[in-house]
């Protein structure tokens, strides 16, 4: 099912254009010369709600950019398109579905309707479910098949069944259980199933297996050794699968197939994509690790940025103007990648919590109409932790030849004792994104003595746009209000690039010859190769060197 054509292009709409002129006067526009010019940018490029301070002053545009890319929104119908999520209309197109991750954190009480069912009392119930469940890992009563305790928690899953709990289980670790351990499994390398289950006695190990579709090879390859692992443990006595392990998937039928009970299985629906899953019962070995309680928090940090985005006018819409300003540099002054940096060990993960969120959102080729676009869309994430990334491949952001546009994120209150380090940690943010603007000058080198020999190798134009987001403190609220911030700028990425940002048909590809080649890499005898002869001769190699 694809969508009508638009009434005009994107690249026909008037502030479209009138952007496209803007981007050529702006070109050599400095950030410093934005500052001078504009006494009052800071006070009007920033705002405190939502429980941080989100600074987007360094960035380069000028208060024209802004309504030029508010003009572009409102012509592209992101208000619209805003509502009709909400509304549970199917937008995404080619799955024909609703794209409804706004549900899974609605309040007990509202209603969202998919095809005339609310779905809302659905979502609570799998919470509740999901509360009994970790309330009783948590407390001891769960045990497993010899009745000892539960001590190791470990989640199978990849892509949006791994990475949303992995990085929030991380950035939420010192609100967890420390008694608990939990791991987390996602590569179809056996050597990281090995690893995480080292030295773990399997009758204090409980498996929560996440697939949506339980169609995946890795999940359930990684979830087969898991129940040979466990099945050995116990001299091959299937009841013990009830007790150590329990399932999180759209598909009963798959589940029940693999042998777990599906009273030990909690659902969701084809409304939530995987990548937006995390606070659905995908999030279940979180919940184990955090408690209810704070899941609960975390969701009221999510619902605080939905009622943001679709309440708030545009200009002053924290999401929105996120969204707007990657256009600005996807579309407009050519920027390929866009940086994350979170200024946080409790963060490390979100760079590629993120990877996956924008770029399997946003990496398509063709509008919902189906017409190929004739501008770019999705952009490049990646990042590391600061102060780690300063120490590798800021050198490039600073004097190398691309523009990178960056996020800072950073958390004002430290949770640990070392309050010194933390202000030192901060302290680089401040200091990166001020460099990132204003670099040093020729003039100012002199100034300071610098041999005038030197002089070229040590200028820093500056000029790299910076955004900064500072939580007032990494909370569970506060993390799904920075995860709902960057799910709503994805979105309205798409909306003005016309795409659909919920369907993922590119990883079906290399997921369907993987599973050819891998019958041909184990076959008997030579398989004949009907693959190009690069590919042939790669499996030709491989099966030589396992003695094939
Ligand atoms: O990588 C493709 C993908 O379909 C992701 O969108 C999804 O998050 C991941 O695989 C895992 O899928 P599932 O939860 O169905 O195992």
């Amino acid at each position: 099912m694809m969508a009508p054509k638009p009434a005009r292009a994107l690249t026909e709409l008037p502030a479209w254009r009138e952007l496209e002129q803007h981007a050529r006067d702006m070109k050599d526009v400095t950030l410093r010369e934005l500052f001078d010019e504009d006494p009052f940018r800071v006070r009007d490029f920033s705002f405190d709600e939502l429980g941080l301070y989100a600074d987007f002053a360094k960035n380069r545009v000028t208060r024209d950019t802004m309504r030029m890319l508010l003009d572009l929104a409102e012509q592209a119908g992101l208000s619209e398109r805003i509502e009709a999520m909400f509304a549970g209309d199917k937008i995404n197109v080619s799955e024909d579905r609703a794209v409804l991750h706004v549900a899974l954190r609605a309040d007990r009480n509202a209603t969202i309707d998919v095809d005339g069912h609310n779905v809302v009392p659905d979502v609570h119930e799998v919470l509740d479910r999901m509360a009994a469940f970790a309330d009783k890992v948590r407390s001891g009563e769960w045990t497993g098949h010899t009745g000892k305790r539960i001590r190791n928690v470990i989640n199978i899953g990849i892509g949006g069944s791994d990475l949303g709990p992995r990085m929030a289980y991380q950035a939420l670790l010192p609100f967890s259980d420390r008694d608990l351990r939990v791991e987390f499994v996602s590569n179809i390398d056996g050597a990281e199933f090995v690893e995480a289950t080292r030295g773990l006695d399997p009758a204090e190990t409980i498996f929560i297996v996440c697939s949506k579709s339980w169609h995946t090879l890795e999940t359930l390859t990684n979830a087969g050794a898991a129940r040979d692992w466990v099945l050995a443990a116990f001299n091959g006595d299937t009841a013990a699968v009830a007790r150590h392990f329990v399932a999180v998937s759209t598909n009963a039928d798959g589940v029940r197939e693999f042998g777990i009970d599906t009273d030990n299985m909690f659902g969701f629906w084809d409304w939530v994509g995987g990548r937006y899953s995390f606070d659905s019962a995908v999030g279940l070995s979180l919940m184990v690790a955090v408690g209810p309680d704070n899941f609960t928090e975390m969701l009221a940090g999510f619902r605080a940025v939905d009622e943001h985005v679709r309440k708030t006018k545009l200009d002053r819409n924290i999401p929105v103007l996120m969204g707007l300003l990657s256009v600005w540099y996807n579309n407009f002054l050519g920027a390929q990648t866009q940086a994350v940096l979170p200024y946080s060990h409790y963060l490390a993960h979100l760079p590629a919590y993120f990877q996956q969120l924008e770029m399997e959102s946003n990496g398509k080729h063709v509008t919902l109409a189906g017409d190929q676009v004739d501008y770019q869309t999705g952009q490049i994430i990646w990042g590391q932790p600061g102060t780690n990334g300063q120490h590798a491949f800021y050198q490039l952001i600073h004097q190398g030849t691309k523009l990178i546009p960056c996020d800072f994120i950073g958390v004002a209150k430290p949770l640990s004792d070392l309050e010194h380090q933390h202000d030192l940690l901060i302290a680089n943010v401040f200091a990166q994104t001020e460099a990132l603007a204003f670099g040093r000058s020729e003039k100012e080198l002199r100034d300071a003595g610098s041999p005038e020999a030197q002089i070229p190798h040590r200028v820093c134009k500056g000029n790299q746009p910076t955004t900064t987001l500072m939580l007032d403190q990494l909370s569970p609220r506060s993390l799904g209000t920075l995860i709902a911030l960057y799910e709503h700028k994805v979105l309205t990425e798409g909306v003005i690039w016309g795409i659909d940002s919920f369907d993922q048909w590119g990883v079906e590809l290399g997921k369907i010859l993987a599973g050819t080649i891998a019958d041909e890499v184990t076959a008997d005898g030579a398989p004949s190769l009907k693959h190009d002869e690069s590919t042939s001769e790669l499996i030709r190699r491989y099966r030589k060197s396992r003695g094939r």
